[in-house]
């Protein structure tokens, strides 16, 4: 059964001071791997808890040590796959809130060239029809990467599906749009452009290799 998706196909970008301040922090070329990861990993749950504000409750009945009362658990499956490389660096502030989420692998990188993606490496969980399937890589600059992850979740069957990413290019999130208008995407920054070798203006350059240290 289809999960709620009151949110498909918007895009939310996160407007938070601690956002605004870290996002400086990633941009700039001085900040070692040590600040970048921390500051990555701040901004990761912020997206995280954004990402997951309206997920479904279902009503349990439990006892507390002094009465009986009503609570919640999430009434959803809820699988994360984070674009390796880059997109590790965003699903441990997922696993904080939902730790028992499965995580599938999609192995994807650009070709330097023509800027498209080459996918080397699936790992999926099944039965992804009934779960909310979290896709996760920091940046979405042509949205090819993008594109073709979503085509092989909703291969593998996955009907509710949100992009999660750090910063967006417009060129990628119109891509996205336009291809696949049920997918919603959140964010911490709508950044100006692409531009020429298809890196995102300002951006913060590889995010893969500042995240790694692979510089
Ligand atoms: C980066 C990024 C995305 C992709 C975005 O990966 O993490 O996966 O580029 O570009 P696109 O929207 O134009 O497809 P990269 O190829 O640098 O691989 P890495 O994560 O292994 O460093
Ligand atoms: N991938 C990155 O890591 N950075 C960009 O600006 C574009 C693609």
């Amino acid at each position: 059964m289809k999960k709620t998706v009151a949110d498909s196909g918007k895009l939310t970008v996160i407007q938070h001071p601690v956002v605004a301040r870290d996002l400086t922090i990633l941009r700039n070329k001085e900040t070692d791997t040590a600040h970048f990861r921390m500051a990555m990993g701040r901004i990761a749950t912020i997206l995280a808890y954004t990402a997951l504000k309206d997920l479904p409750l279902r009503q349990v009945q439990i006892t507390t040590p002094v009465t009986e009362t009503t609570g919640f658990e999430i009434d959803t499956e809820i699988i994360i796959v984070p674009i390796l490389r880059a997109g590790l660096s965003l699903v441990n502030a997922l696993l904080d809130f939902i730790p028992d989420a499965s995580v599938g692998h999609l192995g994807m990188y650009r070709d330097e060239t023509t800027h498209e993606p080459v996918e080397y490496y699936s790992n999926l969980p099944q039965n992804m029809e009934d779960a909310i399937v979290l896709l996760v890589d920091p940046m979405l600059a042509t949205g090819g990467s993008a594109e073709d992850a979503i085509r092989i979740l909703k291969q593998k069957g996955a009907l509710t599906i949100r992009f999660i990413s750090l910063i967006c290019a417009p060129e990628g999130v119109n891509h996205i749009m336009k291809n696949n208008p049920d997918v919603s995407i959140i964010t911490a920054s709508l950044d100006e452009k692409l531009n020429e070798d298809a890196y995102i203006v300002p951006g913060l350059g590889d995010a893969g290799d500042r995240y790694f240290g692979t510089l």
